[in-house]
């Protein structure tokens, strides 16, 4: 009897470790995003990047969200408000001889964010590359970089707030991402824009690229601009006058105005690039 108990207290275990196992292979297989916002300057990148990162997590699962411009903007959408600066600490980088700037220690790019990230509301972690023009911070550079580069934690998905314009992206700064969002407003610059961003994309083989149109409005004509464009349409966003009213409050679009319409597309987005098989590249 004794002897039957404990059988049967083993093969529970077993079975319970089975069922993390399988979960934790799903979370990866299924819920995992990483996913970059580029775009022409004030198109809508952070209010976008920032949402989506807040409607990851309430799904339950870890996601870092990476501010990867110098001028902020993620740390509003994100619930943080007025941070003065969420950069990784200086001294975590140096100049060596004949290499340049290196990390100091051997130091994983998890353990980086697991010290320093800031816990923003759902569970968000925020860092930022927090560089003021004009003010070089080599070393905070390097580590971010690092972060950037090998920032692999199982199940966690990565959310990235790139730079207007087209440099940064292309110089391995949206490296953690398997996906691309360009984000465009429609108004004949930000078409420009969008096309130079899309060549570009081209030469980042195995990411996939897509177009979220922000600021739609009754007579917005997204199949030209898909047309124009060729890429597929991932979201649209309407103008929403409550995102802009909680811009000027500097509250997050999603605490002060989850029930718009703006929200509601966005996390349409977050669900459709969640349920299409995020890790399999289609560019
Ligand atoms: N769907 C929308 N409807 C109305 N206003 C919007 C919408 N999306 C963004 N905005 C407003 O447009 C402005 C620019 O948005 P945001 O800061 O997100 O753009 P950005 O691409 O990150 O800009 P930058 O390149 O300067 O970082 C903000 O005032 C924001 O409130
Ligand atoms: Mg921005």
């Amino acid at each position: 009897m004794l002897k039957i108990e404990h059988v049967h207290r083993r093969s529970k275990r077993r079975l319970a470790a089975l069922t993390a196992c399988s979960l934790a292979f799903l979370r990866q297989r299924i819920v995992l995003m990483r996913i970059a916002f580029v775009g022409k300057g004030g198109n809508g990148k952070s209010t976008i990047a920032g949402t989506s990162a807040r409607l990851l997590a309430r799904e339950g699962q870890p996601v870092l969200a990476l501010d990867v411009d110098t001028l902020p903007g993620l740390a509003f959408s994100v619930g943080l408000g007025g941070i003065p600066d969420a950069g990784l600490p200086e001294e975590l980088a140096e100049r060596q001889e004949g290499k340049g700037w290196v990390m100091r220690d051997e130091v994983s790019a998890e353990t980086l964010v697991e010290r320093y990230a800031l816990a923003a509301p759902d569970g968000v972690r925020f860092l930022q590359l927090g560089k003021l023009p004009g003010q070089v911070r080599p070393g905070s550079t390097t580590a971010f970089r690092h972060v950037i580069e090998s920032f692999r934690a199982p199940g966690w998905s990565v959310v990235g707030d790139l730079a207007a314009g087209t440099r940064q992206g292309f110089f391995g700064w949206a490296g953690f991402a398997s996906m691309l969002a360009i984000v465009v407003e429609p108004t004949q610059a930000a078409l420009l824009s969008a096309r130079r961003l899309r060549r570009l994309a081209e030469t980042m083989p195995g990411t996939r690229v897509g177009l979220v149109i922000n600021k739609v409005r009754n007579d917005t004509r997204t199949r030209d601009i898909q047309a124009a464009l060729q890429l597929p349409v991932w979201a649209e966003v309407p103008y929403d006058e409550e995102v802009a009213d909680a811009e000027r409050a500097g509250l997050a679009p999603i605490d002060a105005a989850p029930g718009s319409r703006s929200v509601a597309a966005i996390a349409r987005l977050v669900l459709d690039l969640r349920n299409s098989d995020a890790e399999e590249p289609t560019a």
